[in-house]
């Protein structure tokens, strides 16, 4: 987003996590009910699993797709698209996320760097679409016709998207916020640490300590949280 002279406020990046959607009815992948708890995710979330069984690979994200298609975005989704529009500083939101909560909310521009659930690749080609609603193994790629279809998602050991850019803007953000990530997954966990050693001003959202590198959290279900919080900061610019 190109920096304008009216625009006088610090430069702001937010990083979300599976716990943003969480009261939208999407698992989180750590507690005790999360999504890692009823899937082996070296099963379905690896490229080696894609290799030995594409047809279980294919089921566990169509599952995740469908519920996606039945969730909504909630009250926090909503504030956090109103920050982006409010915001006088350069704003951008990355997400660990695949869903489209924060799209369906009205964010705009947001760096999905494991991918989005909503979208096919072909991995023969490259090629990339919207996802149809239920993906197959027999699925041919609508650009070379080979049967080589995948979800747009990245997988453990794969290289997340848009790198390059997140460390650019995670170096040059004054104030960098994690909401609903329990910083288990690197390169992500690895931000807030690279944005505090550049002098920002680093803070968390989420329903409880984690123990990352924060100058302060706000806790409590993102739902409640981000709406005051977001009224807060706008309030005060
Ligand atoms: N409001 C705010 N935070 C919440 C809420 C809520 N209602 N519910 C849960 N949380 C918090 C939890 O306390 C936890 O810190 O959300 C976090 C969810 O953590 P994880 O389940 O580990 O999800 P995430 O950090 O996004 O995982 C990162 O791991 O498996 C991979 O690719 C997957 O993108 C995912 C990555
Ligand atoms: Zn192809």
């Amino acid at each position: 987003m190109e920096r304008t002279d009216e625009m006088t406020g610090p430069s702001l990046v937010v990083l979300t996590g599976a716990g943003i959607s969480a009261e939208s009815g999407l698992g989180t992948f750590r507690s005790r009910d999360g999504i890692w708890a009823k899937y082996d995710l070296y099963k379905v979330a690896t490229p080696q699993a894609f290799a030995s069984d594409p047809a279980m690979v294919h089921d566990f994200y169509n599952l995740r797709r469908k519920a996606c298609l039945k969730a909504n975005p909630h009250a926090g989704h909503t504030a956090l698209a109103c920050l982006q529009r409010e915001w006088r500083g350069e704003f951008q939101l990355i997400t660990q996320n695949v869903d489209d909560l924060h799209e369906r909310a009205g964010s705009e521009n947001v760096l999905h760097m494991h991918g989005e659930l909503l979208r096919a690749r072909c991995h023969s080609c490259g090629h990339r679409w919207p996802a149809p609603r239920r993906m197959d193994p027999k699925d041919e790629c609508p650009k070379c016709f080979r049967a080589a279809t995948r979800p747009d998602v990245v997988w453990f050991g794969e290289e997340p998207y848009h790198m390059d850019e997140i460390y650019r803007l995670t170096r040059l953000a004054e104030v960098f916020v994690v909401i609903g990530s329990s910083g288990q997954v690197y390169p992500a966990a690895d931000l807030a640490d690279i944005a505090m050693g550049r002098g920002a001003k680093t803070y968390e959202l989420n329903i409880e300590p984690t123990g990352g590198p924060f100058i302060s959290g706000i806790y409590g279900p993102a739902s409640e949280t981000l709406p005051e919080w977001v009224d807060r900061l706008i309030g005060a610019q």
